[in-house]
């Protein structure tokens, strides 16, 4: 009994060395939504703690996203995140590409899909409240159709 604890233990430890590829932290990005666009401090505010985890380069990872084998899960949740959408490269997107966003972020956030559930399990903090839930879908709804007024 003690050996094989011994034995798992040293697996552990020695899976640390397996490089953690997490995908790279830049919190220089002048085309940041929150740095380019007139968004509300609160909705700010909201999008920071919530989504910016997942959907911008300005990942916050927490000690645990450096252990092996958590890591691999942060990092594919992290550039899949990127990849549909990262608020780090707002203004380069066209008119209608930003409008689709928008309305993809009011349907995940209507339907609980966004942030995830693993997410919010540890960061407690993320999880929407209706009243969150609600400034943030008129906040798309009303950016989506300032972008077509001007
Ligand atoms: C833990 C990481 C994580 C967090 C936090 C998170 N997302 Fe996501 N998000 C993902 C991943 C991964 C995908 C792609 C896979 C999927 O659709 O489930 C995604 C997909 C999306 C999509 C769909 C984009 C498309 O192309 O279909 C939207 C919109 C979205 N997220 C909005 C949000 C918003 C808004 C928040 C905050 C309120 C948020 N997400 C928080 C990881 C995250």
């Amino acid at each position: 009994m003690k050996k094989t604890i011994l034995i798992l233990l040293l697996i552990v430890v020695a899976i640390q060395f397996i490089p953690r590829g997490l995908p790279q932290v830049k919190t220089d990005n002048p085309g940041d939504l929150i740095k380019t666009a007139q968004v509300p401090g609160n909705i700010a505010k909201i999008l920071k703690t919530s989504c910016y985890d997942c959907h911008s380069n300005e990942t916050k990872y927490l000690w645990y996203s450096y252990i092996v084998p958590v890591n691999f899960l942060i990092k594919r949740d992290v550039e899949e995140g990127r990849e549909h959408l990262n608020f780090s490269e707002w203004a380069g997107l066209k008119k209608s590409k930003k409008a689709k966003a928008l309305d993809e972020i009011s349907e995940e956030v209507d339907e609980d899909e966004m942030p995830m559930g693993i997410y919010t399990l540890i960061h407690r903090d993320a999880k929407l409240s209706e009243k969150d839930k609600k400034a943030l879908i008129d906040w798309t709804e009303n950016y989506a159709e300032s972008l077509f007024s001007k």
